[in-house]
Formats: C-alpha cells, structure tokens, sequence
C-alpha cells in the first residue's frame, strides 16, 4: 500500500483556466470524495481575476458535476469549503509577500505542517517567470542550507509542472535550469497524465512481475514494436496552441516517448523512483539520433483534410495561411544498445483518424524453423507472427495472437487470439491520471513524473524531426490524409520499406467475446 500523503495548501497559478477546472479540481474532487486527500489539505487558486473564494467555488462547481466521476451535493459543499482563491499577477514580485502571508495563514488554520504543492497550469510562457518570483518570494524553504537540520519536520515545497517542459531542447534545459535554481530536483514533478494511466503503468508490471515476457523482450525474438495514439477529434478550439506545437511535439515528445522507455528499459534493481528514472533515463538515451540523411526514411508527416463535419486543418480561422505544421506523425527510432539493436520502435499519433486508440503492438519474429511450410507456409498471408497489443484506450486489455491447428483432419493452420480485459477481468474501469498522480506529488513519489533527464533526452531524440533540415518532410503535407483515414500515404510506405505494415486497430479488446 502507498503511504498517505502528506497535509499541504495546493497553490494553482491559471486558477481561472481549463485545465484547472476540467482536470484538477475534478480530481480533487474525487479524491475527497474517497477519502484519499488528506484532512488538513486546502487549495488555494491564483489567477488575475477578481474573484472571491465564493465566486471562484461556483464558478467550479458545474465543471466537477461535468467531470467529477460522482457527484453529491453534499460532498462537494464539504469540499468547497476547502478551495480558497487569491486576486493577483503571480509574474509580479509584489503579488508575492501577501500572497504568502495567505499561505502560511492557510497552512497555520488548518495545520497542514506548511508544507506547499505548487502546480503550474499556466501557460509555458509564464512557467520561468512563475517559478523565478516563487525562488525570490523566499518560500522555498526545502534543500536550502538554513533549514535542513531536521528533515522529518521541515515543511517541503514542491512543484507540478505541465506539458510541455520546453518547446525544443534548448528551452527545456533553460526551463530546467530555471526549475534547479529554486528547487531540488527531488521536489520537481514534471506531469506527464499517461504516466497516470492504469494499462500505462501495467507495463511494468506485465515486463516486471511475470517471468514469461522478459526472456523474450529482445531483439532476438522481437522484430518491431509499434506505439500508437491515434484519435478521431480534430484540434479543435485549440488551433492556436496547436500550430505552434504539432503533433510531434504535443504527443511523441513526452506521452510516446514515456511508454516507449517502459517498453524498452532493463529491469530496475528495485521498485521505486530513483531506480525506475535511471532505467528510462538509460533507455531514452540508448535512442539513436537520427541522421539528416535518413531523415526521410525515418518520418512521415501529414496534414488532415476536410469533411462535411469539420473543417480542413489548413482551412481553420486561428491556423495561418501556408501552414505546414503537422497533425499526424509516424517516426522511426532505432536504438544503440544490447537489448534492442536493430529493432525498431515505430510511434505513430494523429487526430482525426479512423479511430481513437492508444496501444503498444509487440510484434514477435517468425520461427526459426518453418516445420508447417508444406500445409501453410510462413509467407502466407493468414499465418502473420505472433504479436502482443496491449491497449491502453478505449478498452483497456492485453491480446496475444498465435497460430493454432484448424479442427479435424487436413485442417491447416489458424491465427488465435486470446485476449485479457481490465474491466471484465478487475470488475472496474481504470482509474485516469491526474488524482493518483496528484496524491504522488503530495506523498513524495515521485516514480510516475519523468526526470529532467527524460525529458531532455526525449526531446534529443526528436529533434531531428523538428530541425530545419526536417522542413522537406512538411512541405507537402497540406491535407494529405482524409479525415476519418489511417492517415498519409507515406506513413504506410515508411513501414512499407521495411516489409511491415501499421497495425490499425486489429485485435481489439472485446472482439474475440462471442
Ligand atoms: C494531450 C494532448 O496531452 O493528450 C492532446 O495535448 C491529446 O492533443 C491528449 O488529445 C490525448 O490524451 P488521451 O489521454 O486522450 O490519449
């Protein structure tokens, strides 16, 4: 069992934004409701708007009946009682003596030992800004050498930091220095919410807890991987974020190459933070930086069209003209260690595609030996190798496809799937996200929240793809793929080359149930 988490005041700068009221307090929310948060924990939101506690606690309440799991009218007048706001500009110095005046108050009402969790869900261009007047308020307390006599009773502070850490690796790593200079990096929580993800962190357990897998999870036996986020939705309302992100960076730089360093790293000698962050830290940076000749074999980028019930990327009012800031992306990444020599890991995200799925395709080599090759040979086409989805979402669950023999005499050769359901199996959904993961950051766990290393190493990774010379690979994307599509062409010739094909949303869980 994790230990409880510890009593803080939850300082929110953005306490006005989306995320804020859509995510967070949600999942405080659901926390309370299960008793998770504990007793003398408040949180106290920040953002420019003048508010009073009163207002901001009705402003958030249709937001929790809308996402909040549960929702009882009781429960949440108990929680309100928990919220507090502050009026202020957290990137102005003289916010700062009141504003932590009013979190000592909190702290000292409520005896949650003044231990602070800030969390920035602000946007990136107010993270250092952010984070330099939190270092000069003279809150940070933690790590510094005045006050580290006694570490059981010094108060701790610490930061949640959204995606994305950085635009490029030369903002991250500034971002991380800036992040270092006011706190340990112990006390850092860079969030990432598929490290939140049930069937994300059963990776792990499915590599780590059994023994049948790990014997095989080489290249010897593995002959690619695929990672896979593919969505119907479009980007929305949120073109203007978007055109400045693309694919690559909102999903392949942190959520892709997440489940990717769990596929891929060695065993940790122990279960916990520091173990478990050395080993993705090495896998991430076992990655082979992509040459800029090898570019074009290794990427393809793509732009959604149009249909009648949304509008073409290209064509969206915030999206400026000429745009070739992409919407789909499938990379290739080799890496440059035992393990995985020569295997591929192929990681593939797009919106508006066929269907929403997140999985990892483990696809295992022929045999070595072909004894059925007079009744069905290994080249025919319905004798395909054996392959291990684990798929995250929709319907979370793990399937292994492998050949058995067709009933009666002379019968050949069939593919079986045998698959495991989450829910049927657990009797529940899977939990999502930000409320464990907030609970982590509140008990000093910090296993599930990427290290800077990660996240550097991961936008090192990718770079290649961003850089100028990557820009031929932009060029021609403008509506190249059909809304509603597995996305371009030249995805499907990128595996093409390499005599593979995508797996698109085969053996899906529940499929097999008659
Ligand atoms: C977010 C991206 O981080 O993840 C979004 O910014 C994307 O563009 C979302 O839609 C996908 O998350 P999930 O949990 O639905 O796979």
């Amino acid at each position: 069992m994790p230990s409880a988490p510890d009593p803080c005041v939850i300082v929110i700068f953005g306490a006005s934004g989306d995320l804020t009221a859509r995510k967070l307090i949600p999942a405080l929310y659901e926390m309370h409701c299960s008793c998770q948060l504990h007793a003398q924990t408040t949180m106290l939101g920040i953002s420019r708007t003048d508010y009073s506690d009163e207002q901001w606690r009705d402003d958030l309440q249709p937001w929790v009946k809308k996402h909040a799991n549960e929702y009882d009218e009781a429960t949440w007048r108990e929680f309100a009682r928990r919220i507090h706001y502050y009026a202020g500009d957290a990137t102005k110095q003289d916010t700062y003596p009141d504003l932590a005046k009013r979190i000592e108050s909190l702290s000292n009402d409520n005896d949650s030992r003044g231990n602070v969790l800030f969390y920035l869900s602000v946007k990136p261009s107010l993270y250092e800004p952010i984070i330099e007047q939190i270092e000069q308020s003279g809150m940070i307390l933690e790590g510094k050498r005045w006050c580290s006599i006694n570490r059981e009773q010094t108060p701790w502070q610490r930061i949640i930091v959204e995606k994305p850490v950085g635009h490029d690796l030369e903002s991250a790593e500034a971002l991380n220095r800036t992040l270092g200079r006011a706190f340990e990096e112990d006390a850092i929580y860079r969030i990432d919410h598929y490290l939140g993800k049930d069937l994300v962190q059963n990776l792990l357990v499915l590599r780590f807890a059994n023994s049948i897998f790990e014997p095989l999870w080489t290249h010897h036996y593995i002959d690619h991987v695929q990672i896979s986020a593919v969505e119907t939705v479009g980007v929305g309302e949120r073109a203007g974020y978007y055109n400045e992100s693309g694919a690559i960076r909102d999903m392949i730089q942190s959520h892709l190459l997440q489940v990717l360093a769990l596929v891929a790293m060695e065993p940790p000698t122990s279960f916990d933070a520091p173990h478990i962050r050395n080993e993705k830290i090495k896998a991430i940076d076992a990655i082979k930086i992509t040459p800029v000749d090898r570019l074009a074999q290794s990427a393809a980028l793509g732009q959604y069209a149009g249909d009648e019930s949304e509008t073409a990327y290209h064509e969206i009012d915030d999206v400026p003209d000429g745009s070739t800031m992409e919407t789909f992306a499938a990379v290739k990444l080799l890496f440059e260690n035992w393990r995985w020599a020569g295997t591929p890991f192929y990681l593939r995200t797009g919106k508006r595609m066929a269907m929403k799925r997140t999985e990892v395709a483990i696809q295992f080599k022929p045999p070595a030996a072909d004894l059925f090759a007079k009744i069905q040979p290994l080249s025919d086409v319905n004798r395909p190798p054996n392959r291990l989805v684990i798929e995250i979402a929709p319907r979370p669950g793990i399937s292994l496809r492998f050949e058995g023999k067709v009933p009666g005499a002379g019968g050949g050769l069939s593919p079986a799937i045998m698959e495991f359901d989450f829910i049927d199996w657990f009797g529940r959904e899977p939990t999502e996200a930000y409320g464990p993961l907030l609970l982590d950051a509140m008990r000093g766990d910090q296993t599930l929240y990427p290290h800077r290393y990660e996240v550097e190493g991961s936008w090192r990774a990718i770079m290649p793809f961003l850089d100028d010379k990557a820009q031929i690979l932009r060029d021609t994307i403008r509506a190249n793929y059909k809304a509603g599509s597995w996305g371009p062409s030249a995805a499907d010739e990128l595996l093409a080359r390499d005599g593979r094909a995508w797996h698109n949303g085969e053996q899906v869980i529940g499929a097999c149930a008659k």
